[in-house]
């Protein structure tokens, strides 16, 4: 059986490792740089061992390099790997190549990045997630099993394009953060809380979400935009007058707006020309 090692032992780690085992991975050496999260984890694992870093490496045949982004060069270049042996990083933004150390020496390596947020509170869930994989044969034929052990999803991606990729999916994790605390930002004009605020906005958050996931992004985009309402959104930006942070932000959105509600038919070019002069019009925010 394939010989699964881990070296680092943080928020991903944990939850990869105990979800390979129970799909019947043997989660065999674990390795960190403090030694206690080590131990931690290799208790936690049937049959597996805490050991440096470099026995990780002699010891498994795949190996999950799990280490914080701007480690993971060094320490692909401090450890001696072997020929035939397969190597992966989890990280979404760099490059394959940050692996080339161990290229060199006849490795076979890889990116396995679950589209997941991995908080270390708890164990995450895997089964249904996506996991963007950049390999090649035969190493991509062990990570296609792996996903369908695990019941994920397999995204593939070429080469050079970790950082855009990444760059775009913070708009389905942390940026969802940003837009509610722009939420809450509105509700405080009037000593809304934020939790009566999430209380009212998450139904409609998951229903959009769910509306998308149904008919489609453009197709379903709800608000005043979507209906060419230009008084609505008129009254918005008089709203926001002496607001010039919140006035710009949503000047933005609303143009992406726009451009949906164009794409779907939802108004015609003349509604959109006139929505977008609105939009881009001197701005009152800063009065
Ligand atoms: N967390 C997420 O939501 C998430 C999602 C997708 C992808 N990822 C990717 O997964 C990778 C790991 O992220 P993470 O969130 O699990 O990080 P993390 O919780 O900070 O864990 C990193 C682990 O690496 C260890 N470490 C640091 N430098 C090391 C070294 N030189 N040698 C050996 N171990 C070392 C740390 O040890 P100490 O205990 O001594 O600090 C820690 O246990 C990153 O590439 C990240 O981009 C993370």
């Amino acid at each position: 059986m394939t010989a699964l090692g881990f070296v680092g032992t943080g928020r991903l780690a944990q939850s990869l490792a105990q979800a390979l085992s129970r799909a019947g991975y043997d989660v065999a050496a674990v390795a960190n740089r403090s030694a206690g999260s080590a131990e931690r984890m290799a208790a936690s694992l049937p049959e597996c061992r805490a050991m440096s870093a470099q026995a990780v490496v002699d010891a498994c045949d795949l190996v999950f390099l799990t280490v914080p982004d701007s480690a993971i060069a060094p320490v692909t270049a401090s450890l001696t790997w072997r020929r035939g042996q397969a190597v992966v990083h989890c990280s979404g933004a760099t490059e394959v190549s940050a692996l080339d150390a161990a290229a060199g020496a006849g490795a076979m390596t890889g990116g396995f990045h679950p589209l997941l947020g991995f908080s270390g509170i708890g164990e995450t869930p895997l089964a249904g997630a996506t996991v963007t994989v950049e390999a090649d044969p035969p190493l991509l034929g062990m990570l296609e099993d792996m996903l369908a052990a695990l019941g994920c999803r397999l995204n593939r991606l070429p080469p050079g394009k970790r950082a855009l990729y990444h760059a775009g999916a913070g708009y389905g994790a942390g940026f969802i953060h940003v837009l509610m605390a722009e939420i809450a930002g509105y509700w405080r004009e009037w000593d809304g809380s934020e939790a009566d605020m999430l209380a009212a906005m998450l139904p409609m958050a998951r229903a959009t979400l769910d509306t998308i996931e149904r008919g489609g992004i453009a197709a379903t985009m709800p608000g005043p935009i979507s209906r060419g309402d230009a008084g609505s959104v008129a009254a918005h930006l008089d709203a926001m007058a002496g607001m010039p942070d919140r006035g710009a932000f949503y000047r933005a959105h609303s143009l992406r707006s726009v451009d949906l509600a164009l794409a779907a038919g939802r108004i015609d070019a003349e509604a959109a020309a006139h929505l977008r002069a609105l939009l881009t019009r001197p701005s009152r925010d800063a009065e």
